[in-house]
């Protein structure tokens, strides 16, 4: 008899399962109303009484380990319900923590708020629905000004007032409105042209404006500022100003950066004269002044804007515009280790 318990002890310590039915039927086999205990202790009467002692704790061994194993295996089945106790094992290997990457836009626009920055400028932005007084008129580009056709504009339905603002320079005419000199301030914001889409250009794309109005600023002051950025940005520190028109500036450059020939991607980047335009300048219009309630006889001051998108293609060796815009995360993933 007590052969056959310690055969049933064995065999308790050597069950498992993870289903629920096989496990009821272990319990209705052992613990049952008619199970194999209850026949045991019924047995009890018939044991000889010098083995009565060993056949009692045998028979409770059997019983609480019965009863343990049945506990054990029902919990382990609750836990393993999906979404329970999860965190219980410390030993599971934790879910796999994706990380954003910046988008090459922002790295750079970052990287040019921070070096003016440290020159004292600050961060303004304005709206991308404009009117046509911040766009145009009160940069010194009346209705019927020749030059407002070179900026193919979109107009917001078929109000000639409304419109997508086609430069950051409308944030300058914002800012003077609002804010007394010293100005020193930078505008990065998205700019819309109606113009076709290609590998180099797009018909939105990000500028970065800049403006600085005192006493007394000269072209000496701009000249030296763009020194100071184009030595940061690209460690390239040869820097040409070539006259230019704009009608809010006058005098009118602009700023070519040389780059260098010694790649075959520079040859191509600078149209083999390994100079790389980056952006328009020149001292603020008096009427612009004027026209954003600053006294131009009091103030004088230099503006500048350059377009993000293609430094960015610059630096990051990106050959196509439009991968910018197209949010394939196969492009976007590439830049995990930027800034
Ligand atoms: N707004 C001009 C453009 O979109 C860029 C520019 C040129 C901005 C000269 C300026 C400036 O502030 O002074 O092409």
């Amino acid at each position: 008899m007590i052969d056959q318990l310690k055969k049933h002890l064995a065999e308790v310590a050597d069950f498992s399962s993870d289903n629920p039915k096989e496990i009821e039927a272990f319990r209705i086999k052992y613990l049952g109303k008619k199970g194999l205990l209850s026949q045991f202790f019924s047995e009890f009467k018939n044991i000889p009484t010098e083995e009565k002692k060993e056949f009692g704790q045998t028979i409770n061994e059997l019983k609480s380990k019965a009863t343990e194993k049945v506990n054990l295996l029902k919990k382990a089945i609750e836990q393993d319900k999906p979404g329970k106790n999860i965190y219980n094992d410390l030993t599971r290997p934790s879910e796999p923590l994706e990380l954003g990457a910046r988008h090459p836009i922002s790295i750079v626009k970052n990287q040019i708020i921070d070096i003016f920055s440290r020159i004292g400028f600050n961060v303004s932005e304005g709206p991308e629905i404009e009117d046509d007084w911040h766009n145009f008129t009160a940069l010194n580009l009346p209705k019927h000004h020749p030059a407002r056709d070179m900026q193919d504009t979109f107009f917001i339905q078929t109000n000639p007032d409304v419109l997508l603002r086609t430069h950051t320079s409308s944030v300058q005419v914002r800012y003077m409105e609002n804010n007394k000199p010293p100005i020193r301030t930078i505008s990065p914001g998205r700019v819309y042209r109606n113009e076709a889409i290609s590998a180099r250009s797009h018909c939105f794309f990000h500028q970065v404006e800049g403006l600085y109005i005192d006493k007394k600023v000269s072209f000496a002051d701009l000249k030296q500022t763009l020194q100071f950025f184009t030595t940061e940005l690209f460690g390239k520190s040869k820097i040409r100003l070539r006259p230019s028109y704009f009608p809010f500036t006058e005098p009118s450059a602009e700023v070519d950066v040389y780059w260098g020939l010694e790649s075959e991607t520079d040859y191509k980047m600078t149209k083999g004269t390994g100079w790389l335009e980056i952006m328009g300048c020149g001292m603020v219009d008096p009427n612009v002044l004027d026209n954003c309630g600053i006294d131009s006889e009091t103030y004088t001051g230099f503006a500048f804007g350059m377009g993000i998108d293609r430094i960015a293609l610059l630096l990051h060796q990106i050959s196509d515009i439009r991968l910018l815009s197209e949010n394939d995360v196969r492009f976007l993933e590439q830049f995990k280790s930027a800034l």
